[in-house]
């Protein structure tokens, strides 16, 4: 794909207006791509993202529909309510565009299903956002992976607390889609979804049986805010991941994994200087200088820069994208194991 890449952005509003903005303009810099259209049903969020990367007013859509009509674009980032990623993935994929979509691929693994059949059909890239397996605690981690050997048992936790008006009624649309089960919200799809990759990316093998407990422990939602997920990985590993909007736990993010010559600790959400931790038996606990931690570093807190760059370099030079659609779907088949084994009261395999 010839650089800059003609980008069109299907949902400009929090995300894209706090965080990858400003990976946008980074890549813009470097000539890698440039934003051609956008497409939102909010006027005022259009206008917010147009005006600051001086798209025309012509190729400003209400319809995402039309945008992808039009043509002109190379790639299309999709940042909207979970419930419309399948419906905007297929159309985007009808289109012949390269796809970007943020977390999670879909709401349930039909529609999961039904995307890779589209992209596969229109013979299109396709990749999912795990953004902060680029931070800088997690690169560096990675980096280390091949010396520490066979995995035995892993780690995750985001647990935090929602106000209580956090309801499918708050007048912030961001809270009221993610607080309401039509709209695709929940915090083991929303929150839990980011410990999931990163735990199961230390431990460096598939996930074949899932327990756990996925319920609405404290908001008055008919989602869940509280998940707690142990896993059996291929290698014989177990991770345990716990994720909440209702637990007022005071740490975080982070992430461990345990292998047979040490131990890895990562502030996985972070771009903080003690973000990462090694133990061998030789010097036990230990924190580790983080080489790319500059202070652009601590500005891509989220790691959004790290994997658009990635993401975008890959697309020009016709290379696999780093988060392959196989990768989003065994994330997404993992939360709908924790739902079913929630019902079922049974550990779910995962074929
Ligand atoms: N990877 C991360 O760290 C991270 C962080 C936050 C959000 N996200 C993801 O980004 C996505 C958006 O989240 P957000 O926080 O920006 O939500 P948001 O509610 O702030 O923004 C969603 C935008 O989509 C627009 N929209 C709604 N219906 C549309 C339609 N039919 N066509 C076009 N636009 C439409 C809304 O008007 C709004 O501007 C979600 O998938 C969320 O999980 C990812």
């Amino acid at each position: 794909m010839k650089k800059p890449i003609r980008l069109g952005l299907i949902g400009c509003g929090g995300i894209v207006q706090k965080t990858h903005a400003r990976a946008y303009l980074a890549l813009s810099e470097t000539e890698t791509v440039k934003i051609t259209a956008l497409a939102d049903v909010v006027p005022e969020n259009l206008q917010n993202v147009g005006d600051q990367f001086d798209v025309t007013e012509q190729n400003r859509y209400a319809d995402y529909r039309e945008m992808l009509a039009q043509g002109g674009i190379d790639a299309v980032i999709i940042a909207t309510p979970h419930s419309l990623h399948a419906e905007q993935v297929i159309e985007a994929a009808s289109a012949g565009v390269a796809i970007i979509s943020e977390k999670p691929m879909a709401t349930s693994l039909e529609e999961a299903d039904k995307i890779m059949e589209a992209v596969k059909h229109n013979d299109v890239p396709y990749t999912v956002v795990h953004n902060y397996l680029w931070t800088a605690g997690m690169q560096s981690a990675i980096a280390l992976l091949p010396e520490i050997g066979k995995t035995y048992y892993g780690r995750s936790t985001g647990m935090g607390l929602r106000s209580t008006d956090f309801t499918a009624n708050h007048p912030n649309p961001a809270f009221a889609w993610r607080a309401s089960k039509a709209t695709g919200g929940g915090c083991i799809s929303d929150t839990s979804y980011h410990e999931i990759y990163s735990v199961c990316t230390l431990v460096q093998s598939p996930v074949r049986y899932v327990e756990a407990r996925v319920r609405t422990m404290v908001l008055d939602i008919d989602v869940d805010d509280f998940a707690m997920l142990l896993c059996e990985h291929e290698n014989g590993a177990v991770t345990t991941v716990s994720g909440a909007w209702s637990v007022p736990a005071n740490d975080f993010g982070w992430c461990e994994v345990h292998a047979e010559n040490g131990s890895l600790r990562v502030k996985h959400r972070y771009n903080v200087r003690e973000a990462l931790h090694r133990f061998t038996r030789a010097e036990g606990w230990k924190q580790l200088e983080l080489p790319d931690l500059d202070d652009e570093g601590l500005k891509d807190a989220s790691g959004h820069a790290g994997y658009f760059a990635a993401t975008f370099n890959a697309l020009a030079e016709g290379k696999a994208l780093p988060i392959s659609a196989e990768k989003a779907y065994h994330n997404l088949a993992i939360i709908d194991a924790a739902r079913r084994a929630t019902t079922e009261r049974r550990a779910i395999e995962i074929p």
